[in-house]
């Protein structure tokens, strides 16, 4: 077992990450809490909620399960769980537990943060994504406007990652949580970036095995920014290198058609070009474009989406100031900044992407 630990100004906590951990819960958490609530979903619960609960037998524990999937980060299932806590009659010293993916971590995270204005939150991330989602203290739930637009920061307690759950993961929801982990080794250092390739050049090798390995780099990558800029003030911009054309494509096509990773692969392989258009340099485009096809990530903006379409939807990205576009660009690899970049490039480097 891992453990590292983040340092923001507003506090600290722990994140152990390693196989097993589930079951030894009790040891990770403190026993004083006066009473437990586990949340977590319908995939999620018949493989690990027995053995959470096991682990914390003796103390007062609830859970609560909502269905799988993106349609329950919303008001509704929210308005429901707080109902249930406070129908158990939970107080403002106990704990919310959540146990799964990074929609149960912002859903629950966010109840936490709110019920009785604050409560104790503990992350228990289960997808390879959650390595991304469970640190850094985002917590939020989705509008019928768009995603994640109510929430607030509320670091966890404690994150505990048993990266044993990776090895029920269906693979396309690993193939998402990898775009992540490519995304921090890409924004990191050339060093990062040709280990995760050298071990993990294809689909063959996406196995929770060979992906455990590198979690804590990529934990790190992201501790490292939010230590520096936890509510997203500065450097925090870097880790949406990818989601300015990634979210576009993501909206455009209808959320859940594509997974958020398969969309953010796109948008990395636009912001090098995007990057490569406005600096001059010359980056290694090709082989990344290689890689993520060999890994089943797409490369291509879906043939249905036109540049017209996608260029409107990228103006709501919440980088933009006054109506001009940011992107995330990088001069090479493990070196990047955010700049505002002229209309005109934008859709002529798309309408080229879009065509190749
Ligand atoms: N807070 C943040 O900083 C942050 C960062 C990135 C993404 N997110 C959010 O994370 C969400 C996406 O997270 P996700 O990709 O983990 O999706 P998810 O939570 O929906 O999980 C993906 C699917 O895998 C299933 N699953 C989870 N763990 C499993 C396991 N071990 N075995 C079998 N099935 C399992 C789930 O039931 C679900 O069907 C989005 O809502 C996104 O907005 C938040
Ligand atoms: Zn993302």
């Amino acid at each position: 077992m891992e453990t590292m630990t983040i340092r923001t100004q507003t506090g600290h906590y722990p994140i152990y990450v390693g196989r097993h951990l589930l079951s030894k819960t009790n040891e990770r958490i403190q026993s004083d809490y006066t009473g437990y609530y586990i949340v977590t979903d319908s995939h999620v619960a018949p493989h690990y909620l027995p053995i959470v609960e096991a682990s914390l037998n003796g103390r007062k524990v609830y859970h609560y399960i909502v269905p799988a999937g993106e349609q329950s980060k919303n008001l509704e299932e929210y308005s429901k769980i707080i109902t249930d806590m406070l129908e158990k009659k939970l107080d403002r010293l106990c704990c919310v537990i959540a146990l799964g993916g990074g929609v149960v971590g912002d859903l629950a995270g966010f109840v936490a943060a709110t019920c009785l204005r604050g409560v104790a939150f503990i992350q228990m991330p289960t997808t390879l994504l959650a390595h991304d989602s469970s640190v850094g203290g985002k917590v939020g739930i989705d509008h019928p406007l768009g995603k994640n637009l109510i929430g607030a920061f509320y670091p966890p307690a404690t994150v505990i990652y048993d990266t044993s759950t990776l090895e029920t993961l269906p693979d396309r929801e690993m193939r998402s949580g990898f775009a992540e982990l490519a995304k921090h080794s890409l924004i990191s250092s050339p060093d990062f970036f040709n280990c995760l390739r050298k071990s993990i050049p294809d689909q063959s090798k996406l196995t929770a095995e060979r992906v455990s390995a590198f979690l804590t780099r990529g934990i790190r990558v992201k501790a490292k920014i939010v230590e520096l800029d936890e509510h997203e003030q500065g450097p925090r911009t870097f880790l949406n290198f990818g989601h300015t054309l990634g979210h576009a494509i993501e909206k455009e096509l209808g959320f859940g058609k594509l997974t958020h990773g398969e969309c953010v692969a796109t948008g990395m392989i636009f912001a090098m070009k995007l990057s490569e258009a406005c600096f001059g340099v010359e980056l290694p485009v090709e082989e990344v474009k290689l890689w993520f096809d060999k890994l089943g990530l797409p490369v291509r903006v879906p043939d249905v989406l036109r540049a017209d379409q996608l260029m409107e939807q990228m103006k709501y990205d919440k980088k933009n100031k006054n109506g001009q576009y940011h992107f995330v660009l990088m001069h090479a690899i493990g070196d990047l900044t955010t700049r505002q970049v002229p209309e005109k490039l934008v859709r002529q480097t798309l309408e080229t992407f879009i065509q190749s």
